[in-house]
């Protein structure tokens, strides 16, 4: 799934150019290149792995072909969406085509913006999560929690033989309520990731939402297809309505009779979503200080400066991002960094 605009990001990540195909942790690939690369290592633990899908933006369907030839990756195909309508439309869109050829693939969907520092122990938990999904469940991966991130789903699951049994699942608490399963325990993040039968997620999703799921496959049914790219149809896209996974399916999932899993990921995870999670994965000076480009600091700490063209002076903060760009400079209070999206938000409408 690489179709997200990032705005959380901004102004680093642009409409045109947005977070997941951006050089963010100082890898030599972009966090698409890095996300597709962990799926073709699943190879490496006896699964048979066939070539992607991606799903994304029309308008960066070069970026992505680009980017995927850089490390030598062949897509199976690139499922092209005139506009973003989030994450459930984008699942349904690749599982029609996996549906396509008579099979019912175990598909492992994956974010495009994340960061894992443990291959091994990455694919070891993906090769557990596909064994569970094989036999018809829904599967989540789940992060144990150090802060009450208020970007993440929670996840409440109890063991049970096999894997263990997913209770709850929150998407996105409000501060309090994510403090609170803090103090608790018993609660993971959900990474993002999902592992199930593409015969599954049709099902939850004609359950749960039969309208995304109707309006998905007349878009899929009016689709074009040339070379790898596939677009559905624009007209018929456009009247999908826009929800992400976790609120159309995976919330309502549990008390009901669908099966969902958690599988823990303990593989150095981390989502880029927001400037202060690039800020905890940075290298960082003495002071907690992050900086990347021509950037001078005096008396900070805990800090990110990230300068693109420019040179920049800081002096005397503590806890801010500041993020530098030839036509867009951003300062803000870290623990604020969900909020940059506000931005973004009130430049759309143009004030
Ligand atoms: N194709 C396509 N189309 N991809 C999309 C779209 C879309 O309209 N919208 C988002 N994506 C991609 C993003 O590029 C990203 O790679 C992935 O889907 C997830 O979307 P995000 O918008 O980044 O989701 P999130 O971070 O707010 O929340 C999700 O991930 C968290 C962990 O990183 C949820 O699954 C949370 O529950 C989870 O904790
Ligand atoms: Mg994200």
């Amino acid at each position: 799934m690489a179709g997200g605009s990032g705005t959380r990001l901004w102004p680093l990540s642009r409409a045109g150019y947005p977070k997941q195909f951006l050089v963010l942790t100082g890898s030599a690939h972009s966090l698409f290149q890095e996300a597709a690369q962990r799926m073709s290592s699943l190879a490496a633990v006896d699964l048979r792995v066939e070539p992607m899908l991606v799903v994304g933006n029309e308008e960066h369907r070069f970026l992505v072909l680009d980017q995927l030839r850089e490390i030598r990756s062949e897509p199976a195909a690139v499922l092209l969406e005139p506009m973003g309508r989030n994450t459930a439309p984008a699942l349904t869109l690749a599982a029609l085509q996996a549906l396509e050829g008579g099979q019912d693939p175990v598909l492992v969907v994956t974010p495009a913006d994340q960061t894992v520092t443990d291959p091994a122990a990455f694919a070891a938990a993906l090769r557990d999560a596909v064994r569970v999904a094989a036999g018809g469940a829904i599967v989540v991966l789940g992060i144990t929690p150090d802060r009450p991130e208020t970007g993440y789903g929670y996840i409440r699951s109890v063991p049970e033989t096999g894997a263990a049994r997913v209770a709850q699942f929150v998407e996105k608490p409000d501060l309090e309520t994510a403090q609170r399963y803090l103090a608790e325990g018993g609660y993971t993040w959900n990474s993002g990731m999902f592992v199930l039968r593409a015969s599954v997620w049709m099902s939850a999703l004609e359950r749960f939402r039969p309208d995304i799921a109707a309006a998905t496959r007349a878009a899929w049914v009016a689709r074009q297809s040339d070379d790898r790219f596939v677009r559905p149809g624009r007209a018929e896209f456009a009247q999908v309505p826009s929800e992400s996974v976790d609120y159309a399916v995976m919330e309502r999932c549990p008390g009901s009779d669908i099966d969902i899993r958690m599988v823990p990921l303990a593989a150095g995870w981390n989502d880029l979503g927001a400037w202060d999670a690039v800020w905890q994965v940075a290298p960082k000076d003495a002071k907690g200080n992050a900086s990347v480009g021509d950037v001078l600091l005096q008396d900070s700490s805990n800090t990110l400066v990230h300068a693109t063209s420019r040179l920049v002076g800081v002096v005397g903060l503590d806890d801010v991002v500041v993020v530098e760009t030839p036509d867009a400079v951003m300062v803000a209070d870290r623990s604020r960094s969900q909020d940059v999206k506000k931005i973004v938000q009130s430049l759309d409408k143009g004030q």
